[in-house]
């Protein structure tokens, strides 16, 4: 009980601080710092709180993405932050031509348990995650909440994948797939220097290793392209963040 209480007054006391930063976007690594500890503080906690289980069906997608097909008979597996690059080329460096997106890479981060029993921490996230630097260790936790590396987001071609392979003794699977719907970022979204990258439904493809059936890309931060290639290289990437809900059947 004491523990439950003890939690509720830190996303309480987090939730109020918020408005008292004139940008709350905008803190400082002192303060993402800050979060990062606090949120292991809450982790340190599972031990005792042999009540706060991590149900996976209890998982539900942002209720933004109530504009994205629902998954209708699917089953959350994970929830992933990822935080890397969008890729764009560009044919010029003039506004005649637009940038044209290549794929993504980014690493993927354990955040199923947070998801399940923090639904209302989840869209900070990619906020907080969006303004911090990628441990330079690949497999040291991620700060934000100390999340384990869970896998890695690439493409093969035009093909996003998700590859959940880690390590020799953790193969979660591989899902490759394809965009069925996209939905802009809410206005809300941290939108970085160009905007933040669409929420995407994306659908298992041929190729696809476990019993995924869908992944969406929601709690967009940053990763868009400007909107013309004027004075902008041959190619370049821009950092985001997201959350990644892996659904199977
Ligand atoms: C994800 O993290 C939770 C603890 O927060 C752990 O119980 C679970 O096994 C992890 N899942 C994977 C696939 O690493
Ligand atoms: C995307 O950009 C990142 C960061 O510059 C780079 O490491 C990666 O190789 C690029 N990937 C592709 C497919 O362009």
């Amino acid at each position: 009980m004491h523990s439950i209480l003890f939690i509720t007054s830190c996303l309480a006391a987090y939730s109020a601080a918020a408005p008292v930063f004139s940008n709350f976007y905008d803190f400082s690594d002192d303060m993402a710092e800050f979060l990062g500890r606090v949120s292991q503080h809450i982790n340190g906690l599972d031990g005792f709180l042999g009540s706060l289980s991590c149900d996976r069906s209890s998982i539900t997608l942002p209720s933004f993405a109530s504009g994205l097909p629902a998954p209708t008979g699917q089953h959350p597996l994970y929830v992933a932050l990822g935080r890397g690059t969008q890729n764009y080329t560009c044919a010029t460096s003039t506004a005649d031509s637009e940038p044209e997106a290549i794929g993504a890479v980014a690493r993927l981060y354990n955040a199923t348990c947070s998801a399940a029993n923090f639904p209302d921490l989840m869209e900070l996230l990619p906020a907080i995650a969006y303004r911090m630097n990628l441990p330079a260790n690949e497999y040291d936790p991620f700060p934000p909440t100390n999340m384990n590396l869970i896998g890695h987001h690439f493409f093969e071609g035009k093909v996003p994948v998700f590859d959940l392979d880690t390590t020799p003794s953790r193969q979660l699977g591989v899902a490759k797939v394809k965009k069925d719907a996209d939905l802009d970022a809410p206005e809300s979204a941290v939108q970085g220097g160009n905007g933040a990258v669409a929420w995407l439904y994306l659908s298992a493809t041929d190729g696809t290793v476990g019993r995924f059936s869908s992944v969406y890309r929601v709690d967009t931060a940053g990763g868009g392209a400007p909107k013309t290639c004027e004075g902008m290289p041959e190619s370049f990437a821009v950092q985001y963040a997201a959350n990644y809900y892996i659904y199977g059947q």
